[in-house]
């Protein structure tokens, strides 16, 4: 099978999206597309899945002009997508998402729970996936969805599987047995349209690399031809750097959080480490490994069944996220879209929800510098928005990601619990944000940072504390230490 796009122009009130684009998909082959945040990847992507009509243009699918009014017009055409914010249905199980709206039926006609969560528990061993079918859906991390998602794609009979950003939120052994699984489809003869910020997996599996700067088609080049600095500026276009490590020299700082044996129920257990002013502490792990879970105890999000917390020296039990943000602590969270921000409200209103108090004086928010607090933050991050009144749904997924974490910043904390921080953000934007981070901790700013990403983890952290399934596996207590020690440690 063959899709074509040619000359695809799409427009939102104040901005173009896409401006006369191309895209050349073919069964066997995979199309990495790439491109900074709100380069229009996610619109494309959203034209071909039938979400989008574009304003001009035409798609061609086997050399016929074929026109995809609705997502069902997409599927019909056996194009199945995967969307960068993803789409289950959080409260019913795994099994049910997967089949979602075509559940195996048995002789009876009624639904056969039994026929449905073997077919489940068959396609997700089939991509490696360790997951129950008979899960609620909203118990399992987003990587564990992200498996979920493509367990459903593959429940259909396809041709075209596209995926935008899949391995965001997974580790690197989760990502790198996703690009087994893409692969693996590609040598079933199916055409994969591949977008994703992590250029090391792009070379990994590209057959062809296409770019797009600024709603533009740039150009398309044979993956094996491409080299890491050809691409980045064309999507940029200027020459960008690599992550570099940082060496903080400095002198202990004050501890801020200590955490003593602290354990929730088949979740994590005994977990002991602290934290000085300072410093970032990073965790690594696998998806499942507990990271998330607990931050969120340390943030008063969730409970713990038994251990403690000292912060500043004094036992504190946040039963609220708002006891903790009185502490000086603040969280970016792993879900922008559901924990992190406020849709329907502006790009302004984001940042500000957390510093309304600073901004006011009796009660009434200083619009003056309310404003300026979040300019500053828009140049600083360069999130790309026709204006700060902009709705925030509207922003593409790696500037709404820059919007958490302005949030957090403007509020100034003492400690910062950033859950996926570059989750789905550019090359360059990434670097900006790591120089941000950078310059807060040089503040004395106390970090725990939790990214998949392990270059990142690497890069950022001053000491590492790995976990595996709920335990503290090890820790590292200076930065040198190499990517595959932590790996190695976190996957046993
Ligand atoms: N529904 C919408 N309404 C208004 N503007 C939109 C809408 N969807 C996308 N845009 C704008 O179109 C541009 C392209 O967005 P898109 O989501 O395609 O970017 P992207 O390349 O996927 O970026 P990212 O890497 O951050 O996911 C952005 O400027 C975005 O703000
Ligand atoms: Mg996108």
């Amino acid at each position: 099978m063959e899709v074509i796009l040619k000359h695809i122009t799409k427009s939102f009130s104040g901005t173009k999206a896409l401006d006369d684009v191309e895209l050349h998909l073919k069964g066997g082959e995979i199309n990495c597309l790439v491109g900074e945040n709100g380069a229009g990847k996610s619109t494309v992507i959203k034209v071909l899945a039938g979400a989008h009509m574009p304003d001009s243009g035409e798609i061609r699918i086997d050399g016929k002009i074929t026109v995809l009014r609705n997502p069902r017009e997409s599927q019909m055409n056996k194009i199945a997508v995967i969307h960068q914010e993803l789409l289950l249905v959080p409260e019913v199980s795994v099994a049910e998402n997967i089949f979602l709206g075509d559940w195996p039926k048995g002789k009876t006609h009624f639904l056969d729970r039994k026929g449905m969560n073997e077919k489940a528990s068959g396609i997700l061993a089939r991509i490696g996936a360790n997951i129950n079918p008979r899960s609620i859906v909203s118990s399992l991390s987003t990587g564990e969805q992200q498996l979920v998602e493509i367990a459903k794609a593959l429940s259909k009979d396809i041709k075209v599987l596209i995926l935008d950003e899949p391995t965001a939120s997974l580790s690197e052994v989760d990502a790198n047995n996703l690009l087994r699984i893409v692969k693996e489809l590609k040598n079933q003869g199916i055409a994969v349209l591949y977008v994703s910020h992590r250029l090391e997996e792009v070379f990994a599996i590209a057959d062809k690399v296409t770019v797009f700067r600024d709603g533009k088609y740039i150009g398309c080049v044979p993956g094996q031809d491409a080299t890491k600095d050809e691409i980045v500026k064309m999507m940029v276009g200027r020459e960008a750097g690599n992550i570099e490590v940082r060496h903080r020299v400095k002198e202990k700082g004050k501890k801020v959080l200590e955490v003593n044996h602290l354990t929730s129920r088949g979740m994590f257990q005994d977990i002991s480490f602290d934290l000085y002013e300072g410093e970032v502490v990073g965790l690594a792990g696998l998806v499942g490994a507990g990271r998330t879970e607990i931050v969120r105890a340390l943030y008063g999000a969730d409970t713990y069944d038994s251990g403690e917390i000292l912060v500043n020296g004094k036992r504190r039990n946040f039963h609220h996220p708002a006891d903790a943000i009185r502490e000086g602590i603040s969280l970016v969270p792993e879900d922008r879209k559901t924990q992190g921000l406020v849709l329907g409200q502006s790009v302004e209103h984001n940042i500000q929800l957390g510093i309304l108090k600073k901004i006011s004086s009796y009660g009434m928010i200083q619009k003056k510098q309310g404003r300026a607090v979040v300019e500053d933050y828009r140049d600083k991050l360069r999130i790309k928005t026709v204006s700060v009144e902009t709705d925030v749904n509207s922003l593409s997924g790696g500037n709404q990601q820059k919007v958490v974490l302005a949030r957090s910043l403007a509020m100034d904390p003492r400690i910062l619990f950033l859950d996926e921080p570059t989750r789905g953000v550019d090359v360059g934007a990434r670097e900006e944000i790591h120089k941000l981070i950078d310059e807060a901790v040089k503040n004395r700013l106390a970090v725990l940072l939790v990214s998949s990403d392990i270059l990142e983890l690497l890069a950022l952290s001053d000491r590492i504390v790995v976990l595996r399934e709920g335990q503290i596996a090890g820790k590292f207590n200076d930065h040198k230490v190499s990517k595959e020690e932590v790996i190695k440690l976190a996957a046993n």
